[in-house]
């Protein structure tokens, strides 16, 4: 508004020097118009008694001249007539003619010509003509005109010029005023609200609308703000399908993505009564799939289900999701051979347990290393086979391809190519014992943009960079050039979709509880907790088992009124360690049941099958306490989602310190799932938490995981990868090669 009133004081300043100028020019043209007039009268009355004079001067008779001079001054304008003759003296003159006037003026003027002079306190003009008589010049009629009257006129005429000028400058300026206040103003105020949204993050859209057609550039602007202030913090934007889209859209317009991963999103499996849709137990995939399906693209994956191929097109692709297609699925095929050195050896038996360091001894052959490499290679071929433009940007999921990003580059090097680690990364020391750690390293270098869960495991990438590959590190950037070619390392935590699909699917929280408490026959004063994942060793199964025998133990008033569920999703099941771990699971709630049941109530009960979303949302919703207890892990998706389940603000979290979860859900109950006695007696605190310190915890929890959602984790990578290819082509265009010279 400041700057309106600076606008409006310039604008009327100009008008006011304007209107100045105008009365100047006008008061100079009166004064030579009243001039000329003068002169014109001057030389009509000379002509008008130039032969009258002539006569009079002849007759000799003075009287005649002075009676002549008498008359022609009585008109108002005239104030003096004088003869001057040949020798320069005044021979005749009206009563009139001022004292100090002489002929020596009058010579002036004829040499000048006529002239203006202030005698007396009049303005005069002075006009000399030569009298000839019949023996030729005789002498000069001088005649004198007061111009003090023209004077007054021109003085009138300025001040009605500026009254009236200063009468339109101000109905202008107030009229200009009230156009500004009514229409600019309302533009102001929908400026400054689309500002403050753009800031809070809220409704960003709907107010920019109030910038009409005026607003065209600034609403760009404000989106590339709503967009870029995002890229920053990521937390003043709302992250929903729509950002997303926007983010595509507006900064990587017309961008191919391509997504590869191993697990797909979709299998297809044989079944009895025809072929079974399945969608895996992967955290990896709850975090993708919506993605994909607010961005399009193509996702290239194993295709690991037995009916897999009798579903694809004659290049392998089909449409998904099958309810509402949004994307295309490429699926890539292996030989049982290669599905066994790289999948089950290299990435589960060597890189799972090394990167976790959950003390699974993890084994490296040869064999396996090669099929890795194989795979890898596969991958790389059908990226490119895939690829319409020479620059796609191309996401590369996990440890399954440590060597793709590289094997990429070589094949696409205008690609922008993100990596996400989903796995810890473990210190360099750990990672040291891995045998193909610098081919491994030199491959996940051929990314633009490398990421990982936390700041954590950034740093134990670049100390393992440091440790064994030569390159350049800038701990600034978090860049690591090697070969001349850069890779920033990020940290992007993955989470769910907000609010995830499931959930629309599901009956009231009271309505999920008598269901699921029906099924496991519990009677009303008996408390739920639920554990639900894959039966992997990292998910800490059997030490939360050891748990729940140390909490039954310590605290026996629970005997009879506490049910603990463990929901395992078969994995990996060709794997010794995997095999073992579910026997030694099941080993121990027979033990652990054995021990406190009665023929009535067991304590553990153990479903060793796959859940689907909407079974794990209902039990998530039954469930009074939800156990997260990894010995190591990326983030943990499961945690979140118990979380999002809860719409009612109720229910316990026990989270285990060592997921990367712990980082960003510091309201739950935090523990370390490697001391039994300490997890037993964290469960007797949820036990005992009041429902109020319940609410308290979840609504923070809620607030935290809706605003850092999965699009936020998507979205964030992809205004880098973004603000990567805008440098990349400035860079191009000052073919400046030197990297390492800007940061994303
Ligand atoms: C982890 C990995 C994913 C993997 C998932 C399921 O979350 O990071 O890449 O998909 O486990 O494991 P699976 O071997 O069944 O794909």
């Amino acid at each position: 508004m400041r700057k309106l009133v600076i606008y409006g004081g310039a604008f009327l300043l100009t008008v006011a020097c304007a209107a100045l100028v105008v009365v100047l020019l006008a008061s100079t043209f009166l004064g030579q118009w009243a001039r000329r007039d003068v002169e014109l009268r001057s030389r009509l009355i000379f002509n008008s008694i130039h032969d009258s004079l002539n006569l009079a001067l002849q007759s000799g008779a003075p009287g005649n001249v002075v009676g002549l001079f008498e008359r022609v001054s009585q008109d108002d304008r005239m104030l003096a007539i004088g003869y001057c003759d040949a020798s320069g003296s005044m021979r005749y003159l009206s009563k009139t003619m001022p004292k100090d006037f002489s002929c020596a003026e009058a010579e002036r003027a004829q040499r000048q010509g006529p002239f203006t002079e202030d005698i007396d306190g009049r303005h005069i003009h002075v006009a000399v003509f030569p009298v000839t008589g019949a023996g030729g010049a005789t002498g000069n009629l001088v005649l004198l005109h007061d111009l003090t009257y023209a004077q007054k006129r021109v003085a009138r005429a300025e001040t009605y010029l500026a009254i009236i000028l200063g009468i339109i400058i101000l109905v202008s300026g107030a009229l200009a005023t009230a156009v500004i206040v009514l229409s600019i103003g309302g533009w102001v105020r929908g400026l400054r609200q689309s500002i403050v949204n753009v800031q809070s993050g809220h409704d960003v859209e709907r107010t920019m609308k109030t910038l009409g057609p005026l607003g065209e550039e600034l609403r760009d602007v404000l989106r590339q703000m709503a967009l870029s202030g995002n890229a920053i913090d990521g937390e003043r934007v709302s992250w929903t399908t729509d950002t997303l889209r926007q983010v595509m859209t507006e900064n990587l317009p017309g961008a191919e993505v391509l997504v590869v991963s191993n697990r797909e999103p979709y299998i297809h499996n044989h079944a009895e009564d025809g072929v079974d849709l399945q969608i895996p137990a992967s955290g990896l995939v709850s975090a993708l799939e919506p993605v994909m399906r607010a961005c399009g693209g193509t996702w290239i994956a194993h295709g690991s289900g037995d009916a897999d191929r009798e579903t694809v097109d004659k290049d392998d692709r089909l449409l998904v999701p099958p309810s509402d297609p949004s994307y295309t699925l490429r699926r890539v095929w292996l030989t049982d051979e290669e599905q066994d050195g790289y999948y089950y050896g290299l990435a589960n038996e060597g890189l799972w347990p090394l990167c976790h360091i959950a003390f699974v001894q993890p084994n490296f052959r040869e064999s396996d290393w090669q099929a890795y490499k194989t795979v890898n290679e596969r991958f790389a071929d059908a990226v490119a086979r895939e690829a319409e433009s020479d620059a796609p940007i191309v996401l590369i999921q996990d440890y399954h391809f440590g060597l793709l990003p590289r094997m990429v580059r070589e094949r696409l090097p205008n690609a922008t190519i993100i990596t996400f680690w989903h796995i810890p990364w473990p210190n360099s020391e750990t990672f040291g014992i891995f045998p193909w750690k610098e081919e491994i390293i030199d491959g996940l270098l051929g990314s633009s943009i490398l990421g990982f869960h936390t700041q954590f495991h950034c740093n134990n990438f670049l100390e393992t960079v440091d440790r064994f590959v030569e390159s350049r590190i800038d701990r600034e950037a978090a860049s690591v050039t090697l070969r001349g070619e850069e890779t920033f390392i990020r940290p992007y935590p993955i989470s769910i979709e907000w609010p995830p699909a499931a959930l629309a699917r599901q009956a009231p929280v009271p309505d999920c509880r008598a269901n699921v408490r029906r099924r496991l026959r519990l009677a009303p004063d008996v408390k739920l907790a639920v554990g639900i994942e894959r039966f992997d060793y990292t998910k800490g199964i059997v030490d939360r088992m050891q748990a729940i025998d140390s909490f039954l133990a310590n605290h026996p008033e629970w005997l009879g009124r506490f049910v603990f569920v463990q929901a395992a999703a078969p994995s990996r099941s060709k794997l010794p360690a995997y095999r073992h771990l579910q026997e030694e699971a099941e080993r121990l709630t027979r033990e652990v049941n054995a021990k406190y049941g009665t023929p009535d109530w067991q304590p553990i009960r153990l479903v060793v099958r796959h859940h689907g979303p909407d079974e794990v949302f209902e039990l998530f919703r039954a469930a009074d306490i939800c156990l997260v207890s990894s010995l190591h892990d990326g983030m943990n998706l499961v945690a979140k989602e118990f979380i999002a389940a809860r719409d009612d603000e109720e229910g316990v979290l026990i989270l285990s310190n060592f997921a990367g979860a712990a980082r960003e859900l510091s309201e739950a109950i935090i523990g370390n799932p490697y001391d039994p006695h300490a997890m037993g007696e964290a469960i007797q605190r949820a036990l005992d938490m009041p429902v109020a310190e319940q609410r308290e915890r979840m609504r923070l929890m809620r607030e935290q995981v809706s605003s850092r959602n999965v699009y936020r984790w998507a979205g964030r990578m992809l205004v880098n990868a973004s603000q990567l290819r805008k440098r990349q082509h400035l860079l191009s265009l000052t073919e400046s090669s030197e990297p390492g010279g800007y940061s994303i």
